[in-house]
């Protein structure tokens, strides 16, 4: 029976792993899967309520790396990967997505020799300027398995020199999760708790370092705010990084008290799920919303120039403004009166990706 060790660290990590580990609980094929979590995110609401809402079990492994410098955090995973794989004879790795925790468990991983399955594999954005592309490229690289969430991502592999014999077209385990939650989320009905109508407000999360780091940047996204929120109500749930920087920058007051913005703490999965599956159309610089939005069919509008996931604009409801205030504007007209693009679901997205996973660890044992 294989031993693998399914790594997550930071908030976008826990609804990738979770239906991955019950793949692997349910296959014949595995002894029950280690789950380690690094610690890079460690607030309640940037991780345990997210164990609870996707049903996960207590870690086998908590490193508690906390927030760091990139240097000292990918460090403290990788010492702390290192002292798990001598204490465990593991089979495979599995990391997920492209955050700190992804790259130093799968270095240290493949320099012990131990073979390294890379979920969402092959994304790229083309900006070596964000910390998550230098993450994905040097995962990818050494990398055994390539889990593909669509095909384009391997078109890139091949582009870099990745013998296609080492990947695997799965689909988008994000689904998984998404479709497993949705009624619970539905049920929840989080819009009423800002005495909002389905279908009546707009949704806004931005926690990128390169819009909310940079000044000018975060003033660009405060204006996009103002202009949103003069069409629409917006609920945005603050990113502890974002709320410093706000608060640093003396906008968060005047934010505020900005009539029908609801500025409000993060929230869990099944609560945010809720609140963007009623929402008319959100605003965001994240990957994953980018393909939430996609498979709910509602528009994106991502605050970002470029995106590692083209497959959510070509075929899903997603939209590139970066942070034009004009081109927001643009796209949110189209969106109020109903001639926005309808979008469709990519090849996969279909709830079944993480039984291919396993399916595809096992191939590769073999
Ligand atoms: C990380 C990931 C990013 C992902 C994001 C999702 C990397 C390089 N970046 O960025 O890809 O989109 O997570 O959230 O791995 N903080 C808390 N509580 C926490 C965690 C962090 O208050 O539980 C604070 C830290 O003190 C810090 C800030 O949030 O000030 C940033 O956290 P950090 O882990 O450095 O990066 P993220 O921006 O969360």
């Amino acid at each position: 029976m294989l031993q693998v060790a399914c790594v997550a660290g930071a908030r976008p990590n826990f609804m990738k792993i979770a239906p991955i580990l019950r793949a692997l609980r349910a296959d014949r094929h595995f002894a029950p899967p280690l789950f380690v979590h690094t610690g890079q995110h460690y607030d309640y609401s940037m991780s345990e309520v997210f164990l609870r809402d996707l049903g996960l079990p207590p870690p086998d492994a908590l490193f508690e790396v906390g927030s760091e410098s990139h240097a000292v955090q990918t460090a403290k995973v990788m010492a702390a990967t290192e002292q798990l794989l001598n204490r465990y004879p593991v089979d495979w790795v599995v990391v997920v997505g492209d955050v700190n925790s992804t790259l130093g468990a799968a270095l240290t991983a493949a320099k012990r020799g131990v073979p390294v399955a890379h979920v969402e594999a092959g994304l790229r954005s083309g900006d070596l300027g964000m910390p998550e592309e230098i993450n994905r490229i040097a995962t990818d690289h050494f990398s055994h398995l390539l889990l593909l969430s669509s095909a384009d991502a391997g078109e890139n592999l091949v582009q870099e020199g990745i013998d296609q014999g080492r990947q695997r077209l799965v689909g988008n385990v994000m689904i998984d999760s998404l479709l497993r939650v949705l009624p619970t989320a539905r049920a929840a009905r989080t819009w009423e708790r800002f005495g909002l109508e389905r279908k009546g407000y707009l949704v806004m999360t931005a926690h990128r370092p390169e819009n909310v780091d940079n000044r000018l940047r975060l003033r660009r996204l405060a204006e996009i705010m103002e202009l949103a929120v003069a069409r629409l109500p917006l609920v945005m749930p603050l990113h502890p990084r974002t709320r410093t920087r706000l608060e640093g920058a003396g906008m968060l007051e005047n934010l505020q008290h900005l009539a029908g913005l609801h500025l409000t703490e993060p929230m869990g999965y099944v609560d945010f799920l809720g609140l963007l599956e009623g929402s008319a159309g959100a605003l965001t610089d994240s990957g994953g919303l980018q393909e939430e939005t996609t498979y709910l069919g509602i528009p994106c509008l991502t605050l970002r120039d470029n995106t590692e996931r083209p497959i959510t604009a070509t075929i899903g409801t997603n939209t590139l403004t970066g942070l034009d205030p004009d081109a927001v504007l643009d796209v949110l007209q189209r969106v109020l009166e109903g001639k926005y693009k309808q979008g469709g679901i990519p090849p996969l997205w279909d709830g079944d990706t993480a039984k291919r996973i396993a399916a595809a660890l096992v191939e590769f044992s073999a």
